[in-house]
């Protein structure tokens, strides 16, 4: 069977800690980008998951007093809840203690071992717990690691060391024949520029308790990092499921932050290549948000105390989602998330934007039309003119989605927003109205902005998949929103409450 799915995939998030904004971040991201494609009839498949292995695990189960299992047990949850909070759309959760993880990374390794590409040296270096990363000098400044800013620690160890220098070659021919491959191009540069430098050899096994025993040598557990790269093909089947695999592999996009596009861009790929399979499509790196000029982290100095619960509770989900889709530009530089940008993004958009339009239209369709939407024969230049625009706006922020422009996708959506808002100021129906002739024209220009909020229900329902629905339901439109939407003229439609309450700065 050959490959038929779209499969995207988040980092799979250190248990270590609770969620917060960041890691909430790429996992809406990713989830708008599933959504984009399912709606467009593609079969997807959208994992995230969770990382529980490797010594900071182990490092907060003691700091916690309790066995590392029973740690990582009580954490998991926290993030299947809050990405259903969000309304992710994942298709699976993987979690690395699961046997079908554990035992898919035993024969991966055993076939990098056949192939001759691990081999027992001394690693003699720095190692920061934060990152589960060995450093280099230059990552290392007054014995501090540069991204987290604590202290790093002073290894010496016999490990398994992969040869990843033996794909330095390969990997810059991968980069120079598919620039597509890593984006955007700042981190396509940063990796490219390594590749060029030279790559050496990376150890692979670690001697701590915590992980999954390395194949040959009990002593020591895979390295962590290594194990939970291959999450992206344990979930997926990868020597438990050859169909589904074959179905599913290679990944169409890796969506991560910058700061861990090292491990995908250059060994994932490196290891992927030693082991013959098919190479991702597209890793993606985004920027950072930050706190106080901090990354927004978990532990460390960007900590916030923005909970998204919290922002979900005042806001509502898909407000949320809009926020950091629209207003946090992907692949952009590194961004402060502010509470009053997104107050004020909520009450500009969505209130007085689509909130406004769909009740604008809706309350009129009740008043002069007893609820129903009257017929367009009367429709003009103008009104044509809208409904051109939401039917282009598809093709427009496809275009935008291919390149990952996803921010920019909406923004080519919201245009159509912004157009039929000033089209029905422009129109003043409300004053047509009073003239009993002019009642068809008000009632093409209802049927017009109908129809074109019935194609905004279906473009915007990845980035507010409940706000949508009800608007879609309101407009008499049945089952969930689809594109292209046919003309609404005769449904019965559905006044109700705003769609988007406004509140209080
Ligand atoms: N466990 C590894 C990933 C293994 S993937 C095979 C890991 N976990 S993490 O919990 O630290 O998550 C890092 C990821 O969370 C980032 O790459 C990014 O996707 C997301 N983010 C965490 N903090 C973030 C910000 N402040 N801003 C943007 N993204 C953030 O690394």
């Amino acid at each position: 069977m050959a490959k038929d799915t779209f499969y995207i995939t988040t980092p799979i998030y250190y248990v270590n800690a609770i969620p917060h904004v960041g890691s909430a971040y790429t996992t809406i991201v990713a989830d708008v980008i599933a959504r984009w494609h399912r709606l467009h009839g593609e079969k997807v498949f959208f994992l995230t998951g969770v990382d529980e292995h490797g010594a900071k695990q182990q490092k907060s189960a003691e700091e916690a007093g309790i066995d590392t299992q029973t740690y990582v047990d009580s954490m998991a949850p926290h993030f299947r809840e809050l990405w259903q909070a969000l309304n992710i759309s994942n298709d699976d959760f993987i979690r690395t203690t699961e046997e079908r993880h554990k035992r898919a990374v035993v024969p991966f390794l055993e076939q990098l071992q056949r192939n001759d590409d691990v081999y027992t040296a001394r690693y003699e270096g720095w190692y920061c717990v934060r990152c589960e990363e060995f450093k280099t000098d230059t990552d290392v400044v007054d014995g501090n690691c540069t991204v987290h800013g604590t202290p790093v620690e002073w290894l010496a160890e016999d490990n398994h060391f992969f040869r990843l220098s033996k794909y330095n070659d390969r990997l810059i021919e991968l980069y120079e024949k598919h620039p597509e491959f890593l984006q955007p191009k700042r981190a396509y540069n940063e990796m490219f520029a390594l590749l060029k430098q030279g790559l050496i050899d990376t150890p692979i096994s670690r001697r701590i308790k915590w992980g999954i025993p390395f194949p040959g040598d009990p002593e020591q557990v895979v390295y962590v990092w290594v194990e939970a790269l291959t999450n992206y093909i344990t979930a997926i089947g990868y020597e438990r499921d050859p169909e589904m695999f074959d179905r599913i592999w290679p990944a169409d996009v890796h969506l991560m932050a910058k700061e861990i596009v090292r491990f995908h861009a250059v060994i994932w790929p490196a290891m992927l290549m030693s082991l013959d399979l098919p190479l991702p499509k597209h890793v993606f790196a985004h920027g950072w948000l930050l706190a106080g000029g901090e990354k927004i982290s978990k532990s460390g100095r960007g900590i916030t105390d923005l909970q998204p619960r919290e922002l979900i509770a005042t806001y509502g989900v898909d407000a949320y989602r809009y926020h950091f889709t629209r207003g946090i530009k992907l692949g952009g530089d590194d961004a402060s998330f502010s509470l009053e940008d997104m107050h004020a993004r909520y009450t500009a958009d969505l209130v007085n934007g689509l909130g406004n339009l769909a009740s604008r239209t809706l309350a009129m369709v009740d008043r002069y039309f007893g609820g129903v939407v009257p017929s367009s024969e009367a429709a003009g230049d103008p009104e044509k003119a809208l409904l051109a625009d939401a039917e282009n706006a598809d093709g427009a922020a496809m275009s935008r989605m291919e390149a990952f422009e996803v921010t920019q996708a909406f923004d080519a959506v919201w245009e159509v927003v912004r157009r039929a808002n000033a089209y029905l100021v422009e129109r003043e129906p409300w004053k047509l109205a009073k003239d009993e002739a002019q009642l068809p024209l008000v009632g093409a220009v209802l049927a017009t902005t109908a129809h074109v909020l019935g194609h905004l229900a279906a473009l915007l329902s990845p980035v507010m998949p409940t706000a949508t629905q009800e608007l879609w339901s309101r407009l008499g439109y049945d089952g969930a929103p689809s594109l292209r939407p046919p003309s609404p003229v005769g449904h019965t439609v559905r006044a109700g409450d705003p769609l988007f309450p406004r509140l209080e700065a």
